[in-house]
């Protein structure tokens, strides 16, 4: 906070603040709703006008990583006209929009500050030594309005899920990274990481992460959030938050995402489970309306318009169409709206992260059946992983010495290889040319099972 105080402070910008409020009472004035006269009478039956203020300056101006806030105390019979007013207010102040916010019994005009201001928002550092000694259980959003730094608590009764919502580019993956970097930097907790886009890789590594690692590939995502849904009620006596991202495309590929997330939403609270889901959209048929209802917190970015506003809180007077993305949120739940910005983590940040711990892929639970199949001699012995026969998967031909290609990459890297390069290792290996996209997954999918197989039979 100080940084950001003494930043502001440099620019000696007293003036500048004290003409725009100067400004801003005199569209007031234009528009005839500055003041206005009342009639008096007098006990002797005389009668005299005198002025009443319905606007009056609030003393100070606030100040964010992203807007000016001019506060005015207003009297309710302008207030109507007043909200109407923000094209007028923009041209006043020569800038390009305003938005006219109430805020308790504060009308603020708030404008945008210019982006060449912004470059270094508000970093996740800054936001992190507003305050020390986040306890566990809360995770770090970012600062709000009063430049107080803003957690979420996630295991109060009110709260327990969150989603996170706005559109490409409104900074949802940001927040995401933030709040796990939180979570990890807090302790006390175990984390359990789902993104098909990869963005979470840099926070993969750290020893909160559940499963030693991130879940990317939709089918893998899938048996995870299935492992996680069914341990409920059972081991998970620990506080766990699990965040996925890209949710909507998730389900869009394995459909059964749909059921484990409405498992995990609705069970979650009992269990210490926390679930914090990444979207675009939130349409119940998407992700299930009994899943968007058991999870109260929104945190929403920029959106296309007010019905997405709408949509994506729940509510119709939270402002969120007129966010200008870049980590400009507002934190919702059913009584509450608190706007926010976002604390950043730079690239040095994360990339410092993931030196001290070095990013993994998850292993990947087992299901029961696979487990049983694989038992069979066949896939022990034979010269080829095939499928077909009782498991369930349609017949397939990787060989063993694609598979231990792949195991070789990833004992030297520490983490799988791509799907380009199972491409170009098979094809350079076989006669049968390289694998696709699909057959390249599935081999790397066999290859990083093998090892946990042999632990589970020992
Ligand atoms: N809090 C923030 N502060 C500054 N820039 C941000 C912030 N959040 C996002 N951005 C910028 O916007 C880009 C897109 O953010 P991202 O989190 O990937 O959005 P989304 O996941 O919603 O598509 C980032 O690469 C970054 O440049
Ligand atoms: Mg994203």
């Amino acid at each position: 906070m100080d940084r950001i105080k003494t930043a502001l402070d440099k620019k000696r910008q007293g003036t500048h603040y004290a003409d725009r409020m100067h400004r801003i009472l005199g569209v007031c004035q234009d528009c005839g709703i500055l003041w206005h006269e009342e009639r008096v009478a007098f006990t002797n039956g005389s009668s005299a006008l005198r002025r009443v203020h319905d606007i009056e300056p609030v003393g100070r101006v606030l100040v964010t990583p992203r807007y000016e806030k001019y506060g005015l105390h207003v009297n309710t019979r302008v207030l109507p006209r007043l909200k109407r007013m923000a094209p007028q207010f923009a041209y006043a102040l020569n800038v390009p929009s305003t938005a006219v916010v109430v805020d308790g019994n504060t009308v603020y005009i708030r404008v945008p500050r210019n982006d060449a201001e912004d470059e270094g928002l508000l970093t996740f550092e800054e936001a992190w030594s507003i305050a020390e000694g986040i306890p566990a259980g809360s995770l770090l959003l970012g600062v709000d309005d009063d430049r107080r730094q803003l957690v979420l608590e996630m295991i109060a009764p009110t709260n327990v899920h969150a989603a996170v919502v706005g559109m490409t580019g409104s900074g949802k993956s940001t927040l995401l990274k933030s709040m796990i970097l939180s979570a990890q930097r807090i302790g006390g907790s175990q984390v359990a990481l789902f993104d098909p886009s990869r963005g979470f890789w840099p926070l993969s590594g750290h020893p909160s992460v559940w499963r030693g690692g991130l879940f990317s590939d939709p089918e893998d995502c899938e048996r995870g959030l299935e492992a996680l849904a069914n341990q409920i009620g059972r081991d998970l006596g620990r506080l766990t938050y699990v965040f996925v991202d890209e949710v909507p495309d998730l389900i869009a590929q394995r459909p059964q995402i749909k059921k484990h997330l409405a498992r995990l939403a609705q069970a979650g609270r009992h269990a210490g489970l926390h679930l914090i889901i990444g979207a675009q959209h939130l349409l119940a048929s998407d992700i299930g309306s009994m899943t968007l209802r058991n999870i109260p917190v929104r945190l929403v970015g920029r959106v296309a318009d007010p019905s997405a506003a709408y949509q994506a809180t729940g509510r119709r007077d939270t402002g969120a169409e007129s966010l200008r993305g870049r980590g400009d949120f507002v934190a919702v739940n059913g009584t509450m709206t608190r706007h926010f910005q976002v604390a950043y983590l730079t690239d040095a940040e994360l990339e410092e992260w993931a030196r001290r711990y070095a990013p993994r892929d998850a292993m990947v639970p087992v299901r029961p059946e696979v487990r049983k199949a694989e038992r069979a001699p066949v896939h022990a012995l034979g010269h080829s992983v095939a499928g077909g026969g009782g498991d369930g998967r349609p017949p397939d031909d990787i060989p063993q010495e694609a598979l231990r290609e792949i195991n070789r990459y990833v004992r030297q890297h520490g983490h799988r290889p791509s799907l380009n390069w199972v491409y170009r290792m098979t094809k350079e290996m076989l006669p049968t040319g390289g694998f696709n996209r699909d057959k390249a997954r599935r081999a790397i999918r066999l290859a990083v099972r093998a090892p946990e197989r042999a632990q589970l039979h020992e």
